[in-house]
């Protein structure tokens, strides 16, 4: 079974095919923001990929079109709520915490 493994804590979970990352993060019991409720709005549920990308789903036009409105973004941004666990490979990523998204 895949991992999802949480930075900077270092905490691990269970990679379950299907959650989001903001899903997992929040069952992780780590906080992370997310005050569109996941709809791709408000960017505040932005992280890094730092591994295991194949493992994750691409990166659609809603999210994208909310990427290119933020600053601090690198080819390892996701919004949480918008990336999907899709693979078995494991996978890491790093909160951002107040640097994220503005
Ligand atoms: S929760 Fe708002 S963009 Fe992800």
């Amino acid at each position: 079974m895949a991992t999802v493994t949480i930075l900077p804590s270092g905490k691990t979970i269970e990679a379950e095919v299907g959650k989001t990352l903001l899903e997992t993060v929040i069952a992780a019991g780590e906080k992370l923001k997310h005050e569109c409720d996941g709809n791709s709005e408000c960017g505040s549920c932005h992280l890094f990929v730092q591994a295991g990308r194949k493992s994750v789903s691409r990166i659609q036009p809603i999210e994208n079109q909310k990427l290119d409105t933020m600053v601090g973004i690198g080819s390892k941004s996701r919004l949480a709520c918008q990336a999907r666990i899709i693979g078995d490979e494991d996978i890491t990523i790093e909160l951002l915490g107040f640097a994220s998204g503005f």
